[in-house]
């Protein structure tokens, strides 16, 4: 099998920083390699040891570049790429004038194939090398997504959105048809190649309680694949929860009734949470997935990610465009440390890129295969420059420690930053 040697500055994780510290949790090597091998990564340390152990593999300088996994984007709409930046509007407002005009053009193959490359190769250059997506209600959406996503290589995962009121005419399944359509895309994607199937009701508001008792079927049928929906996001949605179903503890209330929580399940948003429903989620394993450019954005609110840690639940990072702001998932670990500040607490550097990799990935049931530089892991790795821009270089230079290097890149950087992104350790 061919060798691949990749030499530069090495960072992987050994744990969580949010339990272990940020220290105890990560390795790095100033002069680090990672041999690949069949698409995988066969080890990971001091670059003479590595070039000692594979002496005739090919070897690729990445010079004083940061090499990690690729990140992992745990919440995402991909038909809202083309409305990404639309003005002034909060959630149920933005959905009604932006996002379901959009995404009724997605019936159309044509369009949700143009659509889906643009997509991916945004994510790519970006250094997003696995994200969960929303589609449509379309099924041709679905087949667009996963019919791009295979012929990049990529481990995605996604599915039809069910959706069966309270949105326009065009833009509604029904229980049955929801179910119907989504077992088929399911029995057509789920476990090829690198894809997964997500069993995708948008949120409680756009559900009939049949619809979403026929969601909690279809994942109870096929419980390896993920269920990812919207839970909390802004307080008029919750309150509109509380009316559309007034028997429900509160809004986790409504999905954990329909078997819609667990592990496996995400959790968009998840910001205005009770006690209980923090408790039901830790309880159940149910992951949550941090959307800090939507959330500043669409003037949601601030998640609170030091509870979620402190409480186990297992926590992902996400672009959530067009409701986020940026493809960068730099950008995202900026406003999630600024989010962080808000809330009275500074996420460290080793948090944030945790969150966008391992988190996002363990969030995902996906930590055994990606989200880490490290033996056994699949070879999705990016490079990051450190001194991609003028200003990051000029900081970036008077760093002392390996986190005041990165931290300029966190803040500052964007698609410039990500030199390469490997998928099974191709350059792509
Ligand atoms: N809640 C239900 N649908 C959506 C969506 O498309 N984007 C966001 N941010 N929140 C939602
Ligand atoms: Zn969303």
């Amino acid at each position: 099998m061919t060798q691949t040697i990749l030499t530069g500055q090495t960072l992987s994780f050994t744990g969580s920083p949010f339990r272990e510290g940020p220290d105890a949790a990560v390795l790095h090597h100033r002069r680090g390699a990672v041999l690949v091998e069949g698409g995988r990564i066969a080890d990971v340390g001091d670059a003479e040891r590595i070039r000692g152990i594979a002496p005739t593999a090919r070897v690729i300088d990445h010079g004083e570049r940061l090499l990690m996994a690729g990140f992992v984007d745990a919440h995402v709409h991909y038909p809202q790429t083309g409305i990404i930046a639309s003005w002034g509007k909060r959630l149920i407002d933005w959905l009604n004038s932006y996002t379901f005009p959009e995404e009724m053009r997605f019936g159309d193959p044509d369009y949700a194939a143009e659509m889906a490359g643009v997509y991916l190769d945004l994510s790519l250059v970006n250094g997003i090398t696995t994200a969960c997506s929303f589609c449509t209600i379309h099924p041709e959406s679905v087949d667009a997504y996963f019919t791009a996503a295979q012929a990049r290589g990529m481990r995605m995962a996604g599915g039809k959105v069910m959706m069966d009121r309270n949105a326009p005419d065009g833009l509604r399944d029904t229980a049955q048809s929801g179910y119907d359509q989504s077992k088929a895309l399911l029995d057509r994607w789920h476990g090829v190649d690198r894809l997964t199937y997500a069993v995708t009701p948008r949120f409680a508001p756009t559900s009939t309680p049949e619809q979403l008792e026929a969601a909690g079927a279809l994942w109870a049928a096929h419980p390896d694949c993920l269920m990812q929906t919207h839970l909390s996001e802004q307080t008029e949605e919750i309150a509109w929860v509380g009316d559309l179903y007034p028997d429900a503890p509160d809004y986790l209330g409504v999905y954990e009734r329909y078997g819609l929580t667990g592990r496996g399940a995400l959790m968009g948003h998840s910001i205005h949470l009770t006690d209980r429903e923090w408790a039901a989620l830790s309880d159940s394993g149910t992951s949550v997935v941090h959307c800090p450019t939507s959330n500043t954005f669409i003037g949601s609110g601030l998640f609170n990610a030091r509870e979620a840690a402190r409480r186990g639940i297992p926590t992902g990072l996400a672009t959530d465009v067009g409701g986020g702001s940026s493809f960068s998932m730099l950008r995202t670990m900026a406003a999630a440390y600024e989010v962080g500040q808000l809330g009275g607490s500074a996420l460290h550097p080793a948090e944030l890129l945790w969150l966008a990799t391992c988190g996002s990935a363990h969030a995902m049931r996906m930590g055994d295969r990606i989200g880490n530089l490290a033996a056994g892991m699949e070879a999705d790795i990016i490079a990051l420059d450190l001194a991609s821009t003028p200003v990051i270089a000029q900081r970036a230079a008077r760093a002392g420690t390996l986190w005041e290097a990165i931290f300029p890149t966190i803040m500052m950087g964007d698609d410039r930053a990500v030199t390469v992104a490997m998928i099974g350790g191709k350059p792509v």
